[in-house]
């Protein structure tokens, strides 16, 4: 596995978007553009003003701006020079009804279990948070606090249903006085499938302030409003087979160009969605070019893990097409059996956007363009192309791979870079207020320290 290159470079954005994405030259995958989110180093207890405390002469703390030519001088964290966080994480006897969000009603549901599958986000950045080096044990001096839960699993294998995952979690939510002193502002959810935050049904009631993890940046299907806010949540990779991510030999192995047998190929059950369905149709016309069987979820017509791969590998190019939901788990996989993700999911977002260049590591197109023309277009692409964008793959595929903290480059670094971002001097905007000497007070301009608690929820 590659490492992320670590020079960073601040980019501002004076290309327009498509001279950028004749860039080639341009070797560095990774850029940083870490806009600053943050003015001052440290904020302290959500219910404690970070101003009042705060040595503000701390130079390497705060943004200058020299009295001479007037040039910035961010700071450290700001920039993200490193990584310097403190992140609360709840524990589950902490709270009445934790246990339930973990392990279902009868608490017979096993992490274990839930770590699997295309959902086991919801255990492995827990299971990850639990080990960092960025964790704190006390909540006075929390930059952030993590809500574990793990109730998409605990859903599928019926060990809460919706109801309950809803009043669950209001009566977890009542009963922590630091989310409603920040209206959960610096409060971390992570929701690891195309419902996003829905999972939760009042989740626009209680969690609309909060970070949420979520590899899906768009909700349109079966529902009116997105879960998702560009401002304040954060797009994770899906979890691909450890089989495939780990070092040394894998599942299944890449496929020199030369031996693969198709074009490209779409491996995945066609839900009744127009674009797979084509897709679909398309292999049947095509079938030298495209491999698209019409997959079943269960039986004989279901792959195997080891055979899905396989197949995988077998085409120069695997199409990501849009699903229930706009994100879809082949486009990580197709990293690892290195055949370029041409994505046909139009409102799809990717993660860390702001320090990969996906126009060097794949092909986005509109989803009306599922027809011969697309198989055409892709025949005419050259192999050093397609050998330059798999390589350029190969560096970042990192960043996808839910590794523990010691390995210099993974999707929990990521994580935490944006998660820095996040860190914010306020947290009730709306409720928060200052004087000219720099007293937090609210609304009745009672001084922040002598907030009382409970503060009612957002
Ligand atoms: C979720 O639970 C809360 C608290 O019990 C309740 O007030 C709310 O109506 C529930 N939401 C839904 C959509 O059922
Ligand atoms: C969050 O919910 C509150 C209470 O329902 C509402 O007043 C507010 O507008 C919502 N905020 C956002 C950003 O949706
Ligand atoms: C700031 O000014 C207010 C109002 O004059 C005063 O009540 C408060 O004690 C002052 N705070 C500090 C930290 O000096």
């Amino acid at each position: 596995m590659g490492s992320i290159n670590n020079k960073r470079i601040f980019t501002p954005y004076h290309h327009s978007p498509c001279t950028r994405t004749h860039q080639i030259g341009a070797l560095l995958l990774v850029t940083a553009t870490f806009i600053l989110t943050r003015l001052f180093d440290q904020t302290l207890s959500p219910c404690y003003s970070s101003l009042l405390d705060h040595d503000r002469s701390s130079p390497e703390n705060l943004l200058r701006i020299s009295d001479s030519g007037g040039s910035l001088s961010w700071p450290q964290r700001g920039y993200g020079s490193q990584l310097s966080l403190k992140i609360y994480i709840y524990d589950e006897n902490e709270i009445d009804g934790l246990k339930s969000l973990l392990y279902g009603r009868d608490g017979t549901i096993s992490a274990d279990s839930c770590v699997k599958g295309q959902w086991g986000t919801q255990v492995k950045i827990h299971r990850l948070l639990l080990q960092s080096r960025f964790r704190t044990r006390k909540k006075e001096e929390a930059d952030l606090f993590f809500v574990p839960a793990y109730v998409k699993c605990v859903r599928m294998m019926g060990g809460l249903n919706d109801k309950e995952i809803n009043q669950t979690y209001v009566k977890v939510l009542s009963q922590m006085p630091y989310f409603r002193c920040s209206g959960g502002r610096d409060h971390i959810f992570v929701f690891p499938s195309g419902a996003g935050a829905h999972l939760f049904r009042s989740w626009a009631r209680y969690i609309n302030r909060s970070i949420i993890l979520t590899p899906e940046g768009d909700r349109t299907d079966k529902r009116g409003t997105s879960a998702f806010n560009t401002w304040k949540d954060i797009i994770i990779p899906g979890n691909v087979d450890d089989g495939m991510t780990k070092h040394g030999p894998t599942l299944v192995q890449p496929l020199p160009l030369s031996k693969r047998k198709y074009l490209a190929n779409y491996l995945g059950r066609a839900q009744g969605k127009a674009g797979r369905l084509r897709l679909i149709e398309l292999a049947n016309q095509y079938p030298d070019k495209l491999e698209s069987p019409d997959l079943k979820f269960k039986g004989s017509e279901k792959l195997g893990r080891m055979d899905y791969f396989q197949h995988l590998r077998n085409a120069k190019f695997c199409l990501a097409p849009r699903g229930e939901s706009s994100w879809t788990l082949r486009f990580y996989e197709s990293f690892f059996v290195e055949c370029v993700p041409v994505i046909l999911s139009d409102e799809a977002e990717f993660p860390f956007q702001n320090v990969i260049d996906y126009t060097q590591i794949s092909i986005k197109l509109p989803s009306t363009h599922i027809g011969p023309q697309l198989l055409d277009y892709l025949a005419s692409i050259p192999d050093e192309d397609i050998e330059r964008m798999i390589a350029h793959g190969r560096q970042i595929r990192c960043l996808w791979v839910y590794a523990p903290e010691s390995e210099p480059c993974s999707a929990m670094q990521g994580i935490l870079w944006e998660l820095q971002r996040k860190v914010r001097q306020f947290h009730l905007s709306a409720e928060t207020f200052w004087l000219h000497n720099g007293s937090i007070v609210n609304r009745d301009l009672v001084e922040f320290t002598n907030w009382k608690l409970p503060l009612p929820l957002p």
